[in-house]
């Protein structure tokens, strides 16, 4: 049974394991230095497939904004509905917070990259919307959209 439930600092070896499985969406740099510092100062949820650690999300709050550090789910456990119980919790820290808007970033639909069409489809299915566009001089993301979504509180 998937249970979720708020991190810890010691899960961290955990989700750099599932990090680790993503390796179509989260780079060496990701992987090894970024998601690794930013577990040491944000905040959010693990998914458990009994004690083992199987999804992450992770938030922080800027600019009035609950915004989504980083998410991922382990590829065995794709489309079973985890992902959207990650951003389930995410609503509840938002209203837990008094903060009615859960923001994050992504590749933009301009770049033809399969794996990023699917993380576009996700949030795009749990109600995000776009509402900043811009083009990056990182050769990794060329185009980053701006996506949120409005939680009642
Ligand atoms: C994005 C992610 C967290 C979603 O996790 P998940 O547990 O598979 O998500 P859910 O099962 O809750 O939602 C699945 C929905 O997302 C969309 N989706 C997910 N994968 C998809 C794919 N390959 N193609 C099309 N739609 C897809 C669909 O709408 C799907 O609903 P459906 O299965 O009823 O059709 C997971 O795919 C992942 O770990 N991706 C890699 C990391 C990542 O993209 N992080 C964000 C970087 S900005």
């Amino acid at each position: 049974m998937i249970t979720i439930s708020q991190m810890r600092r010691d899960d961290s070896h955990g989700i750099l394991d599932v990090a680790g499985a993503l390796t179509e969406w989260f780079d060496i740099d990701a992987r090894k230095r970024a998601i690794p510092i930013d577990l040491c100062f944000q905040e959010g949820y693990v998914a458990k497939d009994e004690c083992c650690i199987v999804g992450f999300i992770t938030l922080y709050v800027a600019e009035g904004r609950v915004n989504i550090g980083w998410i991922g789910v382990h590829p065995a456990y794709h489309r079973k509905g985890i992902g959207g119980d990650l951003i389930a919790a995410a609503e509840l820290f938002c209203r837990e917070n008094g903060i009615n808007e859960l923001a994050t970033y992504t590749l933009g639909d301009s770049v033809d990259y399969a794996p990023y069409q699917a993380t576009r489809a996700f949030y795009f299915k749990h109600g995000f919307q776009i509402y900043q566009r811009s083009q990056t001089d990182n050769p990794g993301c060329p185009e980053e959209i701006r996506i949120k979504k409005y939680i009642r509180i």
